[in-house]
């Protein structure tokens, strides 16, 4: 088969497409990957073309010899839709997850995105917390949960409450809650541990002053959550626009009833009083 015939490239191509329709990939913000299954490896395999070995720059044992369908750095989110060989590529890892090599795509050069440690960090940390079920990654540069950074304290149970509250949906669409790191240089080692330690809880990482980092078992739900942080995000940030104080809100004895009712386990750690 052709590889951009495949089912899941032609599901990374349009979830790429949908956040750039968001407005989060402005030039080359932005990043994606995801863990291929071992069928859809052996699917799409007479397409490879294996490059070099490259140091990743950090150390992922955990996924040895997997495969990825990542985004380009420099690459443009508007122009994956458009010319995919040329914004996107797979690559593999070697055995011991400390070097990778382009297997296809990238035809006019370049390497994975610049974030490729954070990736694949957070990528072990959530294969091992689900079983195997997370498989998609998703960094994207979203406009109001990037403006909340500069005015809410940059701890997680504040983050995770002021969203819970704008939307009644959010405690069950992300219960654990989301982790905040403080400003940190993007593209490195450092970054991708304090990111990937916070994953170890949370399905959701916000980079102050710069972005978000998403975790899902398929491009639906990793998109979907991202999408549901950030639109709760723009309801705070007009909230906040129109008057600081809320007049009325969900309480943390709603959120309690609510956890009941949806079946899902609220912490107490975010429940507190104001
Ligand atoms: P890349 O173009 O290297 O993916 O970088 C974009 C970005 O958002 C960095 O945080
Ligand atoms: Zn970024």
């Amino acid at each position: 088969m052709k590889l951009l015939d495949a089912e899941f490239v032609q599901g990374f191509i349009r979830m790429a497409n949908d956040g750039w329709e968001q407005g989060w990939h402005e030039r080359n913000g932005g990043n994606l990957s995801y863990r291929v299954k071992p069928e859809e490896v052996t699917s799409v395999k007479e397409n490879f073309e294996p490059k070099d070995w490259q140091p990743i720059g950090t150390s992922v044992p955990k996924l040895a010899n997997e495969y990825f369908l990542v985004t380009g750095s420099g690459k443009y989110f508007r122009n994956v839709i458009i010319k995919p060989e040329d914004s996107i590529c797979m690559i593999e890892l070697d055995e011991k997850g400390e070097n990778y090599r382009i297997v296809w795509g990238l035809v006019n050069g370049g390497r994975p995105t610049s974030e490729l440690p954070s990736h694949l960090m957070n990528h072990e940390v959530k294969m091992l917390a689900s079983g195997g079920a997370h498989r998609v990654i998703y960094h994207a540069h979203t406009t109001n949960v990037i403006a909340l950074t500069f005015v809410l304290p940059l701890e997680d149970k504040v983050f995770t409450r002021e969203l819970w509250e704008m939307a009644t949906e959010c405690p069950v669409v992300f219960p654990d809650g989301v982790g905040v790191v403080p400003w940190m240089v993007p593209g490195g080692r450092d970054i991708a541990v304090a990111t990937s330690e916070l994953m170890k809880k949370y399905d959701v990482a916000i980079w102050a002053h710069h972005g978000m980092f998403a975790s899902g078992e398929d491009f639906d739900l990793t998109f979907g959550l991202m999408h549901t942080v950030e639109k709760s995000a723009e309801i705070l940030v007009k909230m906040l626009s129109m008057q600081p104080q809320k007049r009325q809100t969900i309480s943390p004895q709603n959120f309690r009833d609510l956890a009941v009712d949806f079946k899902v386990n609220l912490p107490e750690e975010f429940l507190y009083e104001k």
